[in-house]
């Protein structure tokens, strides 16, 4: 197949004809499968389609709800966009159990963010630190006007310092610059303010005198997206007598186990992984949601779980004399302006069941969402185990997959209610059930 020239400038059906010739078989199924997610109003689709570059179709997410959640005393509903069965139900289980027991609490901790000009530089330490005394005062100034309207919001470059990194890697030097970007992600402000960094540093070194090898050469300049200063902590906790029961299980031995459970994820990063990945089942489902960038908070995340050389659980629980405490800090960078947040009508819809939220306010859900998750998915790992409420919304997909009409799904339902389904088992009961 030959590389299409100018892709990008073919029209969306051109480009779709292209994608079903060389790559579908020049099938009209495959066809009319791209083309049925479009959406009637082309208005809207435009939109979608300017969201992204190439665009043929779109690809939906389910967008659902988890009501009843009690947050720092008021009750909140959380949007929440995400394709696996039973994360929304385990949010929403999670929701209820602590509705009764005092719901949960939310601290931000810090909501700095933070950037780099990565520079190297083969000369003394000493010339960078004099040459960095010289540039330090026109290097702020020059950002005045990049900082004004983020300033009169409260926000802007907090601090600025020359960072010697050639112990790391030798001739490695950073300009580390902090942000407060209030409501804003910040992403482009923080790239914007970096980058001018970089040009009037490159400016000020064609004009220091001090130098005594090539001048510093700046490699690149961008954010962070680790913020282990924008962190929010939340918390859950009620008297070990108020747990109950739960699924057979005592509440003394059920907080007990549920403790070493998160305790394992603490030494032992082959579950660690796996116990975050159920906290960002919750925590990706609001990002997504309200139009943030899920990228950037599970790379952030995931190095802050890492911090002390280790990767271990986001999630610490302990038992206090007669008390549960279940608790957790997350880094998380969320916008509430800007970007897809105010780009995307269901992230404008989301935010307004949010109650059109600051940022610090999207941080706390969040974290609210991301605690939720991995008590459900501890609750039923330490008691029940993980299948049984798994595979009950599994069923649904697999009878939709075997392709079972709306009576006989109702009654596979029933037979399959207290066993694990596979597909040959579905089958075989389909085949028995509509051979009458
Ligand atoms: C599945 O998406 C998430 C879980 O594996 C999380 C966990 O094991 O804690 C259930």
């Amino acid at each position: 197949m030959p590389p299409v020239i100018r892709f990008s400038k073919l029209s969306k059906s051109q480009k779709i004809d292209w994608l079903v010739e060389q790559h579908l078989n020049s099938s009209s199924t495959a066809r009319e499968t791209l083309t049925q997610y479009w959406n009637e109003d082309q208005k809207l689709q435009d939109l979608h389609d300017g969201f992204s570059e190439n665009t043929v179709t779109n690809f939906y997410f389910p967008f659902g709800v988890a009501p009843h959640f009690l947050i720092d005393d008021q009750l909140v509903t959380i949007p929440m966009a995400i394709e696996e069965s039973s994360v929304v139900a385990a949010a929403s289980k999670a929701a209820k159990f602590w509705l009764d027991r005092g719901g949960f609490k939310t601290q931000i901790k810090g909501t700095l963010k933070s950037g780099q000009v990565h520079l190297m530089y083969h000369g003394l330490g000493s010339e960078m630190d004099a040459f960095y005394a010289f540039a330090k005062a026109e290097l702020l100034e020059s950002l005045e006007q990049i900082n004004a309207s983020m300033k009169k919001r409260g926000g802007g470059i907090q601090e600025l310092s020359l960072v010697d990194k050639t112990k790391n890697l030798k001739g490695y030097y950073q300009l580390h610059a902090t942000f407060e970007t209030r409501d804003a992600m910040g992403a482009n402000f923080i790239n914007t303010t970096l980058e001018q960094l970089a040009t009037t540093l490159k400016l000020k070194a064609s004009q220091f005198q001090g130098f005594s090898s090539d001048v510093p050469e700046v490699i690149m300049s961008i954010l962070s997206n680790y913020v282990p200063e924008c962190v929010v902590n939340v918390s859950v906790s009620c008297k070990i007598d108020e747990i109950g029961t739960i699924n057979g299980v005592t509440g003394a031995d059920f907080v007990r186990k549920f403790a070493q459970a998160v305790d394992i994820a603490t030494v032992e990063p082959y579950r660690a992984v796996t116990h975050n990945k159920g906290i960002m089942n919750g925590i990706d489902a609001v990002v997504i949601a309200t139009g943030n960038d899920f990228r950037a908070v599970e790379a952030g995340v995931h190095a802050y779980a890492s911090k002390d050389g280790q990767y271990r659980s986001l999630t610490r629980a302990r038992i206090e004399n007669d008390t549960f405490v279940f608790e957790a800090d997350f880094p998380l960078a969320l916008g509430t302006v800007g970007g897809l947040t105010s780009l995307h009508p269901l992230s404008k819809l989301a935010m307004q069941i949010l109650g059109n939220p600051t940022a610090e306010k999207l941080m706390k859900v969040t974290a609210v969402a991301g605690l939720a998750q991995n008590f459900a998915a501890l609750h039923s790992l330490v008691t029940t185990g993980i299948q049984v409420g798994h595979m009950k919304m599994h069923l649904v997909n697999m009878l939709e997959q075997i392709g079972a009409t709306d009576d006989e799904k109702k009654v596979l339902r029933k037979e399959f209610s207290d066993k694990t389904p596979g597909f040959s088992s579905l089958r075989e009961s389909l085949k028995v059930l509509r051979k009458g």
